[in-house]
């Protein structure tokens, strides 16, 4: 406790030298929550990054969160505590295996979920998030589309649209572990708690929740819910902005396994150093920057 204070001090410190704001996303370890500008989800934490005038932004997240920063504010300096804090999701697609999709489907426009690499969205017409995948397939003037990576959340949206989607194979390997069994299971324990879950769940999951939606979205329907107790279908991180909120309510969640490890590589001294040495830096090449950016802007455009 008395080093984390100490290390507090010091980022409040750094952060004022630097000019810095802290972004952290909602999965984060609680000692990075506590200290971040703003938490939030994938969506807002764009946005945020998008319209900051600090000189600065530390990005507490995975990788891809801190490109797509660096690629929506090209002139901040924009750095990571961990470069090793990966998305196993993200790298499921490829260039090579999207553009020969794009040949087989020559009328279909892509729609990339922001879980994914500078260069998959230099090759994307539209990014989107959790928050407002159903939107933004719907907002795009083709009937066909290339949804890449995340099969489930493709499945997820699929059922909200008409328009036609290919599906890329790729998932999340913390929340596409949760089974019908796990929830069965805590629903016997808890028979008055709602189950709420994130699209990144499997399909015969996600058709069990009570509320489906992302993590921003799960946590303001807690908070609004006449229901005073439930079982959570998200990573254990959200916990911290769920007990915030509603501090009179219990949260289960749904498995201990729901931890993403690469989110947890981060913690609040690597935070402080990261700070203190400006390193690791994002960099993203501007040929692929500038074409990433358009698909991330246009994200940001749909109402
Ligand atoms: P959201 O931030 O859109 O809820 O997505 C969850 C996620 O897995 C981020 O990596
Ligand atoms: Fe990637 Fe899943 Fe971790 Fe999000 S929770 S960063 S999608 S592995």
């Amino acid at each position: 406790a008395e080093q984390n204070r100490e290390l507090r001090e010091r980022l409040l410190q750094l952060k004022k030298e630097r000019n810095a704001i802290i972004l952290a996303h909602y999965y984060q370890r609680d000692e990075i929550q506590e200290v971040a500008d703003f938490r939030g989800d994938s969506f807002l934490l764009a946005q945020k990054a998008a319209q900051t005038d600090a000189d600065v932004i530390v990005f507490c997240g995975v990788h891809f969160m801190g490109e797509s920063a660096k690629i929506l504010a090209p002139n901040k300096t924009v750095i990571i505590p961990d470069e090793r804090a990966g998305c196993p999701m993200a790298d499921m697609v490829n260039v090579d295996g999207l553009r020969k999709l794009k040949a087989q489907h020559p009328n279909a426009k892509v729609v990339t979920y922001i879980n994914s690499s500078a260069e998959i969205k230099a090759e994307t017409d539209i990014c989107c998030t959790s928050a407002n995948a159903v939107r933004v397939v719907n907002s795009v003037d083709s009937d066909e589309i290339i949804w890449v990576p995340d099969k489930n959340l493709g499945h997820y949206v699929q059922q909200k649209t008409d328009k036609k989607m290919i599906i890329w194979e790729g998932y999340c390997n913390t929340h596409d572990m949760l089974t019908v069994k796990d929830v069965e299971e805590m629903r016997a324990k808890h028979p008055n708690a709602e189950f709420v879950v994130h699209p990144e769940c499997r399909p015969e999951v996600v058709a069990l929740g009570d509320f489906v939606g992302s993590t921003t979205a799960i946590i303001k329907y807690c908070k609004e819910s006449d229901a005073k107790e439930f079982i959570v279908g998200t990573e254990d991180g959200t916990g911290y902005q769920l007990r915030l909120d509603s501090p009179d309510k219990t949260f289960h969640f749904a498995t201990k396994y729901l931890v993403c490890p690469n989110m947890k590589v981060n913690n609040l001294k690597k935070l402080v150093k990261s700070l203190e040495t400006m390193q690791p830096q994002i960099y993203v090449p501007e040929d692929v920057a500038s074409k990433a950016r358009l698909s991330l802007e246009r994200m940001l455009q749909v109402k």
